[in-house]
């Protein structure tokens, strides 16, 4: 190791202390991003590929623009595999219809801060039905709206485009975002709370992201789903810009 290159000794200091927190870099792919008629092969590929979650994007067209998946898509999902699901609510209230997904231990949940006046309530309830509760911020709401609810998370989804479209520029000012909520949550001995990104996370982006702090990389149209590559070849490139 050269110590007299600061880069590389501030790389070399993160990844010491991921492993001692036990964080490790995984990959989500966004399965809104997938080719639905040949979903059965890109999930073998996942299979085959050590996918760690499978990223499924919830918009009800009110809190995003937009309509996506939907409960029975998650469901069917959680019967062809036995990757965990990382489910993303794009929803208003998101408490009332929790109950409507099939979920359960080792998959992710998470809701938006801005999308309920109840949001302890409904984290600590994916807590309760055995799921990792993971809290969603966009580019524009502050860390600081975590700090009272840093015991309810295990996770937070830090958006670094606008939620509701694939194929988005990066907001590069959620570089830094990253790196301060990475302080932000080590200096509230939160060390094991793990940072998923979300959009544009393009091969470049994602190294810079991983620089930065974060952990689970939601890979999308800017990587895994670029059309002409193997899905092989795509996730080692992943895994190579991240670790
Ligand atoms: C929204 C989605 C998108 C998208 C990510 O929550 O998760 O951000 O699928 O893929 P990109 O941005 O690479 O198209
Ligand atoms: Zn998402």
């Amino acid at each position: 190791m050269d110590f007299c290159n600061t880069d590389k000794l501030v790389k070399y200091i993160k990844t010491e202390i991921n492993k001692m927190a036990e964080r490790k870099k995984q990959i989500s792919p966004s399965i809104m991003c997938a080719d639905f008629m040949n979903l059965e092969k890109c999930i073998r590929d996942f299979e085959k590929n050590g996918i760690e979650y499978i990223h499924v994007d919830i918009m009800d067209g009110h809190f995003v623009p937009n309509f996506t998946l939907g409960t029975d898509f998650c469901k069917a999902l959680k019967k062809a595999t036995n990757i965990p699901l990382d489910i993303h609510l794009m929803v208003e209230n998101p408490e009332e219809k929790l109950g409507w997904f099939e979920f359960g231990e080792g998959d992710y949940v998470s809701v938006h801060y801005e999308s309920t006046k109840h949001l302890q309530r409904v984290l600590s309830e994916i807590r309760k039905r055995g799921a990792k509760p993971m809290v969603a911020i966009n580019p524009a709401t502050p860390i600081d709206v975590l700090r009272w609810i840093l015991p309810d998370i295990d996770a937070v989804l830090l958006m670094t485009v606008n939620p509701g479209f694939a194929g988005q520029k990066l907001v590069e000012q959620c570089l830094e975002k990253i790196t301060e909520l990475r302080s932000f949550l080590d200096s509230h001995g939160c060390e094991n709370v793990e940072i998923e990104v979300d959009g544009n996370v393009s091969f470049e982006n994602a190294r810079r992201m991983s620089d930065a702090g974060a952990d689970i990389f939601i890979a999308g149209t800017s990587s895994i789903f670029k059309a002409g590559v193997s899905m092989d070849d795509s996730v080692a490139k992943l895994r190579e810009a991240i670790k």
